[in-house]
């Protein structure tokens, strides 16, 4: 089973790297084949609403995203990790969403699976949060759900933690590492 993790933020080592990697580190014990990307140290275009996509479905713009691409299409479970940015998805993360525009055209537009086969994906979501409301993370998982569904993949949960502000601040949360290394486990248990 490949799992693979995308890294969101633009911070190294930081509470979501963290978190993902003791979530990659859990699906690692269960044998899964683990690769993770960190969006920071590649280049990746904004979408630039070009519509070439409606034709056939491909991105025309050549940059790093075409690694994205063939990494989202050979892969069982996705992780995506991301802190929140002003409620929402970091850039980094989100110049990766917009790209998959292609992917959504393939399926609403061209009725073809975006992923090109209809094998079972599923996909969780990793965030953290300097502050501490309700409904805190509720604008970045609407982006991550419609992601998710564009590509087929099932959404099968998230791992948020509020109150997270400064580098390392998860290691002093008292559960929340732990908590990601079970998610990792049950990612990859089917
Ligand atoms: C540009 C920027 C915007 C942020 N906006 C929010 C926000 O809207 N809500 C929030 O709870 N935290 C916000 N934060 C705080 C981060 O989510 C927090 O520091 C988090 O722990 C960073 O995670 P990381 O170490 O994985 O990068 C923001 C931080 C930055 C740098």
């Amino acid at each position: 089973m490949k799992v693979l993790g995308i890294a969101g933020s633009p911070r190294i080592n930081g509470n979501t790297d963290m978190l993902l990697a003791e979530v990659m580190r859990g699906a690692t014990e269960n044998g899964a084949e683990v690769t993770t990307i960190y969006l920071r140290e590649l280049n990746i275009s904004p979408c630039l609403h070009c519509d070439n996509c409606l034709k056939d479905g491909e991105c025309n713009i050549a940059d790093d995203m075409k690694h994205i691409y063939l990494d989202l299409e050979f892969t069982d479970k996705l992780v995506l990790a991301s802190p929140l940015h002003f409620m929402g998805l970091t850039s980094q993360t989100k110049l990766m969403v917009d790209r998959c525009q292609s992917l959504w055209v393939r399926k609403y537009k061209l009725k073809i699976p975006p992923l090109r086969c209809n094998r079972m994906r599923k996909g969780l979501f990793i965030s953290v949060g300097g502050r501490r409301m309700v409904g805190l993370f509720e604008p970045a998982l609407a982006t991550v759900k419609a992601l998710f569904s564009s590509l087929d993949i099932e959404y099968s949960g998230s791992l948020v933690f509020p109150g997270i502000d400064e580098k390392e601040a998860i290691k002093e949360h008292p559960d929340a590492l732990q908590r990601a290394f079970l998610a990792g486990q049950r990612l990859t248990e089917d």
